[in-house]
């Protein structure tokens, strides 16, 4: 019987033009139609309909759709793998050069040997030798068995280019299908994991689990996109199905730089800075009652649009990409309607992780500020907060881009710092007439340095309140903090979008060098 994998050449050009088309068309089919079509039976989109859906239309240049694995155990050396199961090249996404790969799950389930991950790790190198982002569909069984140490190998060097591309080119995951075991550290280590609902992401899975700890657990309860988003934080947005992953990888993109040596692009500036006057009634000014902050960011950026960030985890901060007047920002703001707007340590995580990413790829910070402090708690403390806030600060003093704080309401004690104070390198600081920038909140403060005297009293509240509101005018007030310089100035909340703008324009030039180290050392 003829080795497929062994092409007799045809005798004329004619002939061997039709039978590369010929060879052409069976690597497209991957696994063959019926595998292609369980695909679209588990709602899912092939390797190529991917690809296809992502880039602009005709501009998808494969490369190494020839390459074959070298294995020869285990009727490797008669199997037909088409592509090796990834497929790879470049092409424009909005007219911008990206290069991207995609496992093919119809082909051995999309597993990864030495020749599929060199295929990555290539395209990956042509990434950064061209200064563009890249794009991964993961959907794949993981390291491909047959293989051996060859496919962990193949893992490594994936790994390793990952850390060789952070901070230089952006890296989007897209996890549309399996990806299991160590397979799963390769996304962890890019900048963005997309997640559509028909995939599934673990260490061990459900099975595994079940026979060393007893726990019984659903692949979806485990690994679904849901439990990332909102359990484990591991992912950054969930996609209903590959299309809709799709339409937020581009959305993404449209606010990033190809690289870290670009600024993001300058799109459709919205010129009105006109004062927005209902930022007056969002806001209440009795510290006690909440609102959604995402109103107030709806009215400062332009259109009313941005792109939330781990939406649905520690959703008591809120990170964000949108433009002002036409310029990227990282958004970073208390949310004041979950657990009043506290820092805990996954909100910290989840700042922090979003700072980093703003600061290595130039784009600019704006903090809108509303915090009572860290959380109390024992499990915080246990769990480690101390670290976990440290990186907030950290964050903050490393990143050099232009980087401007609002301060809407509480703004208390290290939760401030935190939030990006001018210790700490705001670059511009406002405060709104509801600002109340103090060491902590007047209660408390009342309590700790009026108690004996309180405590004496002969009609305690009465004294306590009379305290708190003594220590509340002395402290509690934005112009304690703009007399010592800490705020720029009290705006207007009406102006908050024309003097953000105004901040960005003047420091758009911004540099600031720093003593030169190999790199610093972030608390983990
Ligand atoms: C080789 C694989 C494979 C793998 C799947 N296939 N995973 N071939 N190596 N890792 C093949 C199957 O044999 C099958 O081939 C085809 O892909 C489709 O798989 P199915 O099982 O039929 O699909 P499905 O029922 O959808 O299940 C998908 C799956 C399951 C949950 C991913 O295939 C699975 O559990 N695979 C093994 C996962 C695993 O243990 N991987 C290795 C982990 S170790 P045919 O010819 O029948 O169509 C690892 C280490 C990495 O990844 C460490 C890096 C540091």
């Amino acid at each position: 019987m003829a080795d497929k994998n062994v092409i007799k050449l045809a005798e004329t050009m004619d002939a061997r033009v039709s039978q590369l088309a010929e060879q052409h068309h069976i690597i497209e089919l991957g696994g063959g139609q019926a595998r292609l079509d369980k695909q679209h039976e588990k709602g899912k989109e092939t390797a190529r309909e991917r690809i296809d859906n992502l880039l602009d239309p005709h501009s998808f240049e494969e490369v190494g759709a020839f390459r074959k694995h070298r294995t020869t155990l285990f009727g490797m050396d008669k199997a037909v793998v088409p592509a090796d199961g990834v497929v790879t090249g470049s092409g424009t996404i909005f007219g911008r050069p990206v290069h991207v790969a995609s496992q093919d799950f119809s082909v051995m389930g999309g597993s990864a040997g030495e020749t599929q991950s060199t295929k990555v790790v290539e395209t990956m190198e042509q990434s950064l030798l061209t200064g563009t982002p890249f794009l991964f569909f993961y959907d794949s069984g993981g390291a491909r068995i047959q293989e051996g140490i060859d496919s962990l190998s193949g893992y490594g060097k994936m790994f390793f280019a990952n850390v060789k591309l952070s901070g230089v080119v952006p890296q989007i995951a897209i996890i549309a299908g399996p990806c299991a075991g160590g397979a799963s550290y390769s996304p962890a280590l890019t900048d963005f994991i997309i997640m559509t609902k028909q995939a599934h992401m673990f260490i061990t899975g459900p099975q595994v689990i079940k026979s060393v700890t007893g726990e019984q657990v659903s692949a979806d309860e485990l690994g679904g996109a849901v439990a990332h988003m909102t359990t484990s934080g591991n992912i950054h947005f969930v996609a209903e199905d590959d299309d809709a992953a799709i339409l937020i990888a581009k959305k993404l993109l449209s606010f990033l730089p190809q690289n870290n040596t670009e600024d993001a692009e300058f799109v459709n500036p919205n010129n009105d800075v006109s004062p927005c006057e209902e930022l007056r009634e969002i806001v209440p000014l009795d510290g006690k009652k909440g609102y959604d902050i995402r109103d107030v960011i709806a009215k400062i950026v332009d259109w009313g649009d941005y792109l939330e960030v781990k939406a649905g985890y520690a959703t008591n901060i809120v990170t964000a990409f949108a433009r002002i007047n036409g310029r990227t920002v990282g958004i970073v703001a208390n949310q004041p309607k979950v657990m009043s707007g506290c820092l805990d340590i996954n909100a910290s995580d989840k700042a922090a992780e979003f700072i980093g990413f703003c600061d290595a790829f130039n784009i600019p910070l704006v903090q809108l500020v509303d915090v009572p402090g860290f959380l109390p708690g024992v499990q915080q403390e246990y769990g480690g907060i101390i670290r976990h806030g440290a990186k907030m600060l950290y964050a903050y003093s490393e990143a050099t881009v232009p980087k401007i704080t609002v301060v809407l309401r509480k703004a208390y004690g290290g939760s401030y710092l935190a939030m990006c104070n001018k210790d700490l390198g705001a670059d511009a600081a406002y405060a709104w007439p509801s600002a109340e920038i103090a060491v902590m909140g007047a209660e408390g403060a009342a309590n700790v340095i009026f108690r004996k005297e309180i405590k004496a009293s002969e009609d305690p509240a009465a004294t306590r309140a009379e305290k708190i509101e003594e220590y509340s005018n002395a402290f509690n007030t934005p112009y304690v903090a703009a007399a010592r310089g800490q705020v720029d100035d009290v705006i207007d909340p009406a102006d908050t979008r024309r003097k953000i703008a105004a901040a960005l324009e003047m420091y758009a030039t911004k540099r600031q060098p720093r003593p030169a180290k190999k790199h610093g050392n972030m608390p983990c």
